[in-house]
């Protein structure tokens, strides 16, 4: 047996390394296994999570872009926008059930739960399916609105509408009520921006979770936070490659979140 096998049979007895095949070499080459650099919590008062669909991925809910992404599937000028709602209002609200149902199916992952523990934490996140407030999470920004109300596009009514199918899809004032959620074309309501813009300029802590940062302001969002002084980490398994960030983990929210501030998975 060689040093270096015998080094790592003592290392696997402790727990420490891990054996990946690596066909390259025809060998399995062996890796040791540094523990994350855990977060304290107790060294920040504001902490901010920033989340982007890839934070639901892992309970089932699919991203948007790349495989197996919902734009690959479904055309956004035929079902996520205004123009589309005009046209054919019942092929939009049945594309909304759909998506409602699906989520439905989907349950909060360990790293919803690690987010919604936190006492300081305040959520900002693109996402519209209600996955951190299912987990517990109270202060939940929505920059793109909710599956879960409608909104009169006439004269303003909003609806909290929770289930697989719509309740009405009829205001009382006669016209269609649409998904309250930022469809392309839409403004970004701008109370919501503003709350938004706030959390992160006053926070310590900025950790933006499975967003492609394509989207605007999602892409202000982590320069923002590092000309306000926060330290900025993004956890995603393909990073974003913005230089605001002092620590990219790359990683699955659920796997990641747990490990960096040393709490045990349940
Ligand atoms: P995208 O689909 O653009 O990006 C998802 C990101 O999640 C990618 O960077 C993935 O690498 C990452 N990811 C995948 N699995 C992950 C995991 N398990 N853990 C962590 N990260 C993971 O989604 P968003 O950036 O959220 O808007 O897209 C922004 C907006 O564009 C959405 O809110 C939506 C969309 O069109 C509207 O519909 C208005």
């Amino acid at each position: 047996m060689s040093d270096i096998e015998d080094h790592c049979t003592m290392l696997k007895k402790i727990g420490k390394i891990a054996k990946l095949p690596v066909a390259a070499i025809g060998k399995s080459v062996t890796l040791l296994l540094h523990p994350m650099k855990t977060i304290e919590q107790r060294d920040f008062s504001n902490i901010v999570f920033f989340t982007g669909a890839g934070m639901s991925a892992e309970s089932g809910v699919p991203i948007y872009r790349g495989k197996g992404g919902i734009w690959g599937s479904y055309s956004i000028e035929e079902y996520a926008c205004q123009e589309a709602f005009e046209r054919n209002p019942e092929k939009v609200l049945a594309f909304h059930e759909k998506r409602r149902s699906s989520v439905l199916d989907c349950t909060p992952h360990d790293g919803h739960r690690v987010i919604a523990d936190m006492s300081c934490a305040r959520v900002v996140t693109q996402n519209i399916d209600g996955m951190h407030q299912r987990a517990g999470s109270k202060e939940v920004i929505e920059l793109h609105g909710s599956l879960w109300r409608l909104r009169c596009q006439s004269c303003g009514f909003r609806k909290e509408d929770f289930g697989e199918k719509f309740e009405t899809n009829r205001c009382d004032c006669g016209d269609w009520l649409r998904p309250d959620i930022v469809w392309f074309g839409d403004m970004l309501d701008a109370v919501v921006m503003s709350k938004a813009s706030q959390a992160i300029g006053n926070c310590d802590l900025f950790i933006s979770i499975g967003t492609s940062g394509t989207v605007w302001p999602a892409a202000r969002y982590p320069d923002l936070a590092k000309k306000s002084g926060a330290y900025c980490i993004e956890i995603n398994p393909e990073p974003s490659g913005d230089i605001a960030y002092d620590r990219v983990v790359e990683g699955a929210a659920g796997e990641v979140l747990p490990e960096l501030f040393g709490v045990s998975r349940r």
